[in-house]
This record gives structure tokens, sequence and C-alpha cells, in this order.
């Protein structure tokens, strides 16, 4: 593994692409959030490089605050059960709170830190995720306030997304080349976004 850009199969969205689709984001919540100071919530750490961006295109005042989780077992076996390894800092009960996810594949990640955060009574209580892989949807209920790329059935990497923690700083969002993916696989190659599950050290 060279963890470089000529592991890259497929750029699917360039640096300028997503700066432009984070802004408009980032204009929506904005505006949604006029007046108010919302807590950006985000699970470490996939998801850091797009809220960091996010913040800097804000015309709200916001915090951050962070929790870290691991899944059970393997990810393929999407159980959603997830434990929570590091909790936020603050309080959020009668706050406004933006979940702000990198991907949102099955939903199950996303739909347990909903059913933790809500159990506190948050004032308000939404979803942003930069990218959105629908038909894998296992939690159908799952409402996407804010939503910037629908993605492929592919292994993606960059901006925040790892395979096996690598990748991460790549400034585009990329397909992993499948010899990447198989060469340290025991059982064979994952497919299509499964391949997650091979690489997933953190959801
Ligand atoms: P789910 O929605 O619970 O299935 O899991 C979402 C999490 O899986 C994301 O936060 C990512 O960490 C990880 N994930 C899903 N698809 C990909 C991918 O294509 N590349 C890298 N990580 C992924
Ligand atoms: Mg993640």
């Amino acid at each position: 593994m060279t963890d470089s850009a000529a592991d890259i199969q497929e750029i699917l969205f360039t640096e300028e692409q997503i700066t432009r689709r984070v802004r408009e984001l980032a204009g929506a919540i904005s505006r949604d959030y006029a007046g108010r100071a919302p807590l950006l919530v985000t699970v470490l750490k996939g998801a850091v490089y797009f809220l960091t961006d996010l913040t800097r295109a804000l015309a709200v005042p916001v915090e951050i605050d962070f929790m870290a989780i691991t899944t059970y077992g393997s990810a393929k076996a999407q159980s959603g059960v997830v434990r929570l390894i590091k909790d936020l800092d603050v309080e959020i009960t009668g706050r406004d709170v933006v979940l702000v996810e990198d991907i949102i594949d099955t939903g199950l990640t996303a739909g347990y830190l909903l059913r933790l955060l809500q159990a506190r009574s948050p004032a308000t209580l939404r979803i942003c995720t930069l990218l959105d892989r629908p038909y894998r949807r296992i939690l159908e209920t799952l409402d996407l306030a804010y939503r910037g790329f629908e993605v492929p059935d592919r292994f993606l990497v960059g901006y925040g997304l790892d395979y096996r923690e690598r990748y991460r700083h790549l400034p585009f969002i990329g397909v992993l080349r499948n010899e990447v993916l198989v060469s340290d696989a025991p059982d064979g190659p994952p497919s299509g976004a499964n391949a997650a599950a091979a690489g997933l050290s953190d959801p």
C-alpha cells in the first residue's frame, strides 16, 4: 500500500466540488439557524475534515464537540450495536444540535447516535451528512436534513474517509482500487461498499 493518489481508481468529487457543496450546506444551515448558536456534534474521526470546513463557511456562531465510538465485532454483521468510547464534553439539553457525519450507509450508526442524543432532550436535533448511500440503508426512517452528495456502491476514501486509517488526508473523494482492498484481506475481496466492513476501525 503506497497510501497515495495512485491507489485511487477514479475521483468522484474534486476538492473544488467538495468546497462548493460544503459552502451550500453551510448556507442552508446558516439560514435555518439564524439567531441561534447550534452545537455541531461529530463522530471521530472521518467527519472531522468535513466539520472544520463546514464551520468555516457558517454565518452563525457554533460550538463543536466530539464523540468516539467503536462497532462490536465485524462491521459486516451490521448489528448496529455501537460502544461509546468518548462522550460529549458538554450538556446538550435544550440546545440546537446538529449531528455532522461523513457518510451514511446503512444508517445504523447514525440511528444509534440519534437515540443516544435524543434521550438527553436537545431543543432540536438534525443530521448533516456530506455523503449518502441511500440504497444500502437498513434504518429507513432516518431523516437527513442536510445532505451533500449521493454516492454509488463503491468503497470511497479521502476527505476524511479511510481504509484502515489511511487515505484520510487526500483532498478529494475517490474510489479505492480493488487491488488495494484485496491485498491484505484473508478471505477474498470485499465487494462494493461492503468493503467498508473490511476497512473499518472507527465507523
Ligand atoms: P453506517 O451508516 O452505520 O453503515 O456506517 C457509516 C460509517 O461507515 C461511516 O461513518 C464510515 O466510517 C463508514 N463507511 C461507510 N462507507 C464507507 C466508504 O465508502 N469508505 C469509508 N468509510 C465508509
Ligand atoms: Mg465515520
